[in-house]
């Protein structure tokens, strides 16, 4: 969806939010209740795009798939049946992972255990990016992979017995991770990735939930093939991915305060929370009982001024998701120096430099590096028109970046905040104060 949105300033930003389903949860959820023994229910599933796109990949596989509630706040209620481990079907058509790098490098773990030949393609920006990180380790285990010089699309003739490996990335990623560990459960013999710095491990601990023993140490995980996925009721709590947006409005403007609940609070999620502290943002949380494994509870972020930052690399796959939307905090008075963050370049678009444009074209004080930006907030910004390049969360940080401006401003391909926020402008509109 194309269409531009225009953001005017705000005072202040005040009240409460449940953001939508976790992007990154509801994908794993899905696909592992694809392959489980039994039906599952999975209650608060993303109505973000990219999880559609899941759902209908997994539809075309053969997959049983029932929505049996939506909800504008909490989501999707689905139900899952199984086919079991090496039971998905030979799709009769190209599978579509629209613009989710998720879907394509997850479920190419999938199909690679597969022995029939499947393609899998997506949007302009997905057939941009680089997949020959899981083209590598899934042709170790036994999968014939074809590509476009390692851009999508990709043709994969699966191994129905794939072989156990033991993987080094190069690039600390969890999509790459769980396509390994997905293959991996096809296999014979341990599957092992060793992480040149830790990734969200949610692909971890939803195994758990559905009964596989998973073998943990440090940055190293490895699973035994062949165990049995039982399927069963999951709930996906928060994406604290969407609730940054709200995180840093708050901390932006003086005098703001919201309250975000039910968020997903997972520590390898959680940086966002450190680096908004470091910032000066005043922040309190309540945590819950954990559901599947997963931490959730309620987080209030309070304006306590804006000081200068810096994220080095080894923080960075904690916070990837939310650096545009702290880019944007440091345009509010504050300042930023971020490096190691050259994954940003492979993103839904190439996000150091659509940010720096889109920031320069409000006025924004933004220095460009190989991997990495220096924002400096002390001149206001004072609006324009940007574009969000068909990017989600570029999208929703310049509409987070405008709240500070004197003027309005134009974010053209502003839908694109669908992929995952499909709400994200009219929560905007109900949190002025
Ligand atoms: C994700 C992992 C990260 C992240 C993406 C979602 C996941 O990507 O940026 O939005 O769900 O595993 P990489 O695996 O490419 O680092």
């Amino acid at each position: 969806m194309t269409f531009a949105v225009t953001v005017q300033p705000a005072a202040r930003m005040r009240g409460r939010v449940r953001p939508p389903g976790d992007k990154s949860i509801s994908h794993r959820y899905a696909m592992l209740a694809a392959i489980a023994t039994g039906p599952s229910t999975i209650h608060g599933y993303s109505t973000g795009a990219d999880c559609g796109s899941t759902l209908a990949c997994l539809r075309a596989l053969g997959v049983p798939i029932d929505q049996i509630g939506r909800d504008p706040v909490t989501g999707l209620d689905l139900e899952i049946l199984g086919l079991q481990l090496g039971g998905l079907q030979r799709p009769s058509s190209t599978l579509d992972a629209g613009n989710s790098g998720s879907t394509m490098r997850m479920l190419s773990g999938l199909l690679a255990a597969h022995a029939f030949r499947s393609m899998i393609t997506g949007d302009d920006s997905l057939r941009r990016r680089p997949m020959r990180r899981v083209i590598v380790p899934l042709e170790r285990m036994g999968a014939r992979i074809m590509s476009d010089n390692g851009r999508p699309p990709m043709t994969i003739l699966g191994s129905g017995r794939p072989t156990a490996i033991d993987f080094q990335p190069d690039v600390p990623s969890a999509q790459v991770k769980s396509a390994v560990l997905l293959a991996g459960l096809h296999a014979d013999g341990m599957t092992r990735v060793v992480e040149p710095l830790p990734t969200r491990d949610h692909t971890e601990r939803a195994l758990e939930a559905f009964g596989v023993q998973v073998e943990r140490a440090g940055t190293a995980v490895a699973i035994r093939g062949g165990q049995r996925l039982i399927g069963g009721t999951l709930h996906v709590p928060g994406d604290i991915s969407s609730a940054a947006f709200w995180m840093v409005a708050a901390a932006a403007l003086p005098g703001s305060e919201i309250t975000v609940e039910h968020v997903g609070l997972n520590p390898s999620r959680t940086g966002i929370i450190d680096v908004l502290r470091r910032m000066g943002a005043d922040i309190s949380a309540i945590v819950g009982h954990p559901r599947a494994g997963e931490p959730i509870g309620t987080l209030t972020v309070r304006h306590g001024g804006l000081v200068a930052a810096e994220i080095l690399p080894g923080e960075v796959p904690g916070v990837i998701d939310e650096l545009p939307v702290l880019a944007a905090l440091a345009t509010h008075g504050g300042e930023l120096a971020v490096s190691g963050a050259q994954e940003l370049r492979v993103k839904e678009s190439d996000r150091i430099a659509a940010l720096a444009d889109g920031l320069r074209r409000m006025g924004g004080d933004i220095d460009e590096q190989p991997d990495g930006f220096h924002v400096r907030g002390r001149n206001r910004l004072r609006g324009g028109e940007v574009d969000a390049n068909n990017d989600h969360r570029l999208a929703m940080a310049f509409a987070i970046a405008a709240l500070g401006a004197s003027g309005p401003t134009v974010i053209h391909d502003a839908g694109a905040a669908a992929v995952s926020y499909p709400d994200f402008f009219s929560v905007l509109e109900s949190l002025r104060a």
